[in-house]
């Protein structure tokens, strides 16, 4: 991000007003709220409507990102969503939303890069403008993973949310914004975490339904492990290359995936619970909407201010990594 300093000009999200507590769960499969609240940190989650889709949520959130960058749908030349739960195979949810905002000149993609969607989203519309090839660029994490869990499956069902984050990326004072990034995958891992049914390996059929292969299986401590590894590599990386020292760091904003995981990264980065935004108590996992949601939250309610280095980190399936150093470059909302 050398040529043009890129920076979050807006930010907004969207969750469903459904929820769903660890003790609606309690009646669906065979847990209680102790055990979650205990393992994971999650309290609740939302979730989506039948009719509510990937497209629709991030529209809500787009529509919010984009108020609060004083920009229009039509100024806005590419719209990246990263979701692991699309609308449709094809076309990409990006196009389902370019269509719902009106945004007519925007170019418009989808990212699968699962819970590590949104930083990839990031580093890539990033370029987009530092490169000088666009202006405004929209980037949202968006997921109704209620849709692709197995309602039976105690293992994964109570870990997972609906919602959706956006922001407006565009060119920003030097010296702020995106300081640097770091992107990493290790498919030989991607097992582990996976969706098996639905694509061109296991096309839809009477088998793959019956035997619930469309939904997501996960072998969680080896997710768990991986995780706590790759949160602190990660953010060193992305914290060395940026020139910063740990010192310099005055907010992580992790994937939510679980209390545990985050409560080992901030150890290792030295830095106290109150310096990390965290929701998973309220949302559970989202996926790649987790970090925008949080980062919305923390700047709303006024934890983040102009100058405050920041670091987003994320893991997901792939396996993939992803942690940016974004140095705030808004007005804080009590600045
Ligand atoms: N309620 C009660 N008991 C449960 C539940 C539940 N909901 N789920 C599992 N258990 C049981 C297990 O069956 C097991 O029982 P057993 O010892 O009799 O076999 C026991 O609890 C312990 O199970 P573990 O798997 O060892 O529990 P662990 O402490 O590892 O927690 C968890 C499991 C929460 C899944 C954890 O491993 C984790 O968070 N992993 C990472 C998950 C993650 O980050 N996923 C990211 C997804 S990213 C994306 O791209 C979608």
């Amino acid at each position: 991000m050398k040529n043009i300093s890129v920076g979050i000009s807006g930010i907004g999200s969207y969750v469903p007003d459904r929820v769903l507590t660890n003790y609606n769960l309690a009646q669906m499969v065979e847990t209680n709220n102790e055990w979650i609240v205990e393992r994971t940190g999650i309290e609740q989650r939302r979730i989506a409507d039948t009719n509510q889709t990937a497209s629709d949520l991030a529209t809500q959130a787009a529509i919010k990102a984009l108020e609060d960058a004083n920009t229009t749908p039509e100024e806005i030349d590419l719209i990246i969503v990263a979701t692991a739960t699309p609308d449709h195979t094809f076309p990409s949810t990006a196009s389902l939303v370019q269509a719902k905002l009106n945004a007519t000149k925007a170019a418009a993609f989808d990212m699968s890069v699962g819970c590590t969607g949104f930083v990839y989203g990031i580093a890539t519309g990033a370029n987009f403008i530092s490169s000088g090839m666009y202006k405004k660029v929209l980037v949202i994490g968006s997921e109704v993973l209620s849709k692709i869990v197995n309602w039976e499956d105690r293992n994964t069902c109570v870990l997972f949310g609906d919602g959706a984050g956006a922001v407006v990326l565009e060119a920003c004072e030097d010296g702020y914004g995106i300081l640097s990034c770091e992107l990493g995958s290790d498919g030989k891992e991607g097992n582990v975490l996976i969706v098996p049914a639905g694509g061109s390996k296991l096309p839809a059929s009477e088998d793959t339904v019956k035997d619930k292969l469309h939904s997501i299986q996960m072998e969680g401590r080896e997710v768990f492990k991986f995780a706590v590894r790759i949160m602190e590599k990660a953010s060193l990386v992305a914290i060395e290359k940026a020139n910063l020292e740990l010192e310099d760091l005055d907010f992580l904003v992790p994937h939510q995936a679980n209390i545990r995981i985050i409560d080992s990264a901030l150890k290792k980065l030295k830095l106290s619970r109150d310096k990390a935004c965290i929701n998973l108590n309220k949302y559970g996992n989202m996926s790649s909407a987790s970090i925008p949601v949080a980062l919305d939250e923390a700047v709303k309610d006024g934890r983040v201010r102009k100058g405050d280095n920041l670091v987003l980190v994320a893991f997901g399936a792939g396996l993939t990594w992803g942690s940016l150093v974004i140095k705030w470059n808004k007005e804080g909302m009590d600045d």
